[in-house]
């Protein structure tokens, strides 16, 4: 007879919730943390920001390249960054342990780090239609790579390639939580994911969520990706995970993950 854990629930019901922006006021504190005012990130304008600031190259495919790599160091190196760790942990304490305490759970694991990710708009010289997919080639052992020469991220404009987090070793009782800090994220500028794990492809939408939404959905199974941002906005996201204490593996299959890593950390309830 096998246990049926309650908080099996969490990883296949999809669920957007809310939560107080006047008690957490995320955007607030990301804006501080990169220093840009708090409306460059609630209207979606950060990349006008960066082009201000000189960072990003007029007519530069702003998805990627070394601009990100300036604002993601200055989310990791601003000495704001305790303040909304400190918020980062009383959130999960105040918003997510309720979800968990529900399901008769007393600890929960969570990302250590917490992380945030950009999506601009590509620029206007990129929007136009893909080139078509190279006609295959016999000799390559029959395999095809549409465009671009970059493996995985492979069609302009996008900063996150389709996969599900189990691609890369994630543990399966993991729990996404995915939150804009941008007035709306919708479209193009949003991330993609498949309906359930064996949707497929065609399953695959965008979030639409507003400031003071979340999402808790699959993404261990579930593929996920961005396309070319066509929109003018640019989504500001935080992306972390969690795991219900019953279905944490103390000793997993990739240590990175488990006790012996330093990915989670524990939370009593
Ligand atoms: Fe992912």
């Amino acid at each position: 007879m096998f246990a049926v854990l309650p908080s099996l629930a969490l990883l296949t019901d999809e669920q957007v919730l809310k939560f107080d922006t006047q008690a957490f006021p995320l955007n607030e504190m990301t804006a501080k943390q990169l220093d840009v005012g708090v409306s460059t990130i609630s209207t979606g304008k950060l990349h006008e920001c960066a082009l201000h600031l000189g960072i990003v190259p007029p007519g530069a495919a702003a998805s990627k390249g070394p601009w990100r790599h300036l604002v993601q160091d200055r989310w990791k190196h601003n000495p704001h960054r305790s303040e909304i760790n400190s918020c980062y942990l009383r959130w999960l304490k105040e918003v997510i342990g309720p979800l968990m305490l529900a399901k008769g759970e007393t600890e929960m694991w969570y990302s250590t780090e917490l992380l945030i990710r950009f999506h601009t708009p590509c620029p206007l010289s990129l929007q136009s239609p893909p080139p078509p997919p190279r006609l295959q080639d016999p000799s390559k052992n029959g395999s095809t790579r549409p465009y671009g020469k970059r493996k995985g991220v492979n069609r302009r404009g996008i900063s996150t390639k389709r996969h599900s987090d189990r691609d890369y070793g994630h543990p399966s009782g993991e729990l996404n939580v995915w939150l804009p800090l941008n007035d709306h994220a919708y479209g193009t500028n949003s991330l993609f994911r498949d309906r359930k794990p064996w949707a497929g492809e065609g399953s695959s939408r965008p979030f639409d969520l507003r400031y003071g939404e979340y999402v808790l959905w699959y993404g261990n199974g579930c593929p996920h990706e961005t396309r070319m941002n066509v929109t003018d906005v640019t989504r500001v996201s935080f992306d972390f995970r969690v795991i219900p204490g019953t279905l944490f593996e103390e000793r997993g299959a990739c240590r990175t993950f488990d006790c012996r890593g330093t990915y989670f950390s524990k939370m009593l309830l």
